[in-house]
């Protein structure tokens, strides 16, 4: 990196030829926005500009704001060299928060890698949704929390994070995703308040006294229907791990599992919260109207107005009978 009067390290001039291209030279700040965006363009990225400058940011370890206005600055060529690897690895439609290594949930930074799902925003209502449960309990009261399909551990980790009562058990069925998870949980303060497991969904929990023990249960399982994956964007369908997507033939393989398996482990009125995809409440509600074993079932919307969060209440008729 040199100042602003274009003199590198060597006292070479930056270059001043086709600022839109990448080359291997000093090239100013300015100039590197201008050839990543229009390198991922060419890769067929509609965020191009804001992917640019952002990892531009993230390498010169700046704000996003600060580099828009240091666009005289000049990167040396071993720096332009290096961060035309980053942008690379965009254009081959890998996802930005890959690239980065990191992304936003709630205010916090998780690290995410190729191993864990890149956490969406709507999930972010569904820890928002869960934290209500907390609402108004007296300080003593804890909680019972299972987070299935924990991937990176966003979920877990937020809870753990925003309330001192949660007792929280998170699952995942990869243990590489587990690695991750556990990672983020030590990195922000949370791991001495997750249990992590690996294995398949409920099972991992047998052994820990939970049967009928759990106030929460929280997922947001693989749900994209199996003959959808093909047409997701690049950056879901080639990059994210599948087994973190494929839901099975309608997506609601294992969301189905959830509401079954979860008579075992969830309280009388315990509740469950999910994650849904679009176009699955009508599913979803039919398949709750055939089991009877929840009431106070609620599909809650997006910001879109999708109906994207199952919420309801465990109440098997053997508990309504008692009461
Ligand atoms: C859609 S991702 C969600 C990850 C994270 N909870 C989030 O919201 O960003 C689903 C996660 O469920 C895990 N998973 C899939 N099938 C599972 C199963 N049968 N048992 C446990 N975990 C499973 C995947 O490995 C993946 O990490």
């Amino acid at each position: 990196m040199t100042d602003a009067t274009g003199r590198t390290p060597s006292g070479s001039r930056a270059a001043t030829g086709n600022t839109d291209i990448l080359t291997s030279r000093p090239m100013s700040v300015q100039s590197v926005i201008n050839g990543a965006t229009k390198r991922l363009v060419a890769a067929g990225i509609d965020t191009a500009r804001a992917d640019a400058e952002v990892l531009l940011a993230d390498f010169l370890a700046c704000e996003r704001l600060k580099i828009l206005t240091s666009g005289n600055r000049i990167l040396t060529t071993e720096e332009v060299d290096r961060f035309t690897l980053r942008v690379e690895r965009r254009a081959t439609r890998c996802p930005l928060q890959y690239v980065l290594g990191r992304t936003e949930f709630l205010r916090r930074s998780f690290q995410v890698t190729p191993a864990v799902l890149v956490p969406r925003p709507e999930t972010e209502q569904l820890v928002e949704e869960a934290l209500k449960s907390f609402e108004g309990l007296p300080p003593d009261r804890r909680l019972t929390v299972i987070d299935l399909g924990t991937g990176s551990g966003v979920i877990a980790v937020s809870l753990a994070l925003a309330t001192a009562q949660a007792r929280l058990f998170a699952v995942d069925v990869d243990p590489q995703a587990l690695t991750v998870a556990r990672d983020n949980a030590t990195a922000l303060g949370a791991e001495h308040k997750i249990t992590f497991l690996a294995g398949d969904l409920f099972a991992p929990l047998a052994g820990f006294g939970l049967d009928g023990a759990v106030d929460l249960g929280v997922a947001n399982p693989p749900y994209v229907p199996s003959g959808d994956l093909a047409g997701l964007q690049p950056e879901v369908r080639d990059f994210e791990p599948r087994h973190a997507l494929d839901g099975g033939p309608d997506g609601l393989t294992v969301i189905r599992r959830i509401l079954a398996d979860a008579e075992r482990f969830l309280k009388p009125r315990g509740q469950i919260l999910i994650e849904l995809g679009f176009g699955q409440a009508p599913l979803v509600r039919e398949f709750l109207a055939s089991h009877d074993d929840f009431d106070n079932i609620l599909f809650l919307k997006d910001y879109q107005g999708i109906e994207r969060i199952l919420k309801a209440s465990y109440y098997p008729w053997a508990a309504r009978l008692q009461s």
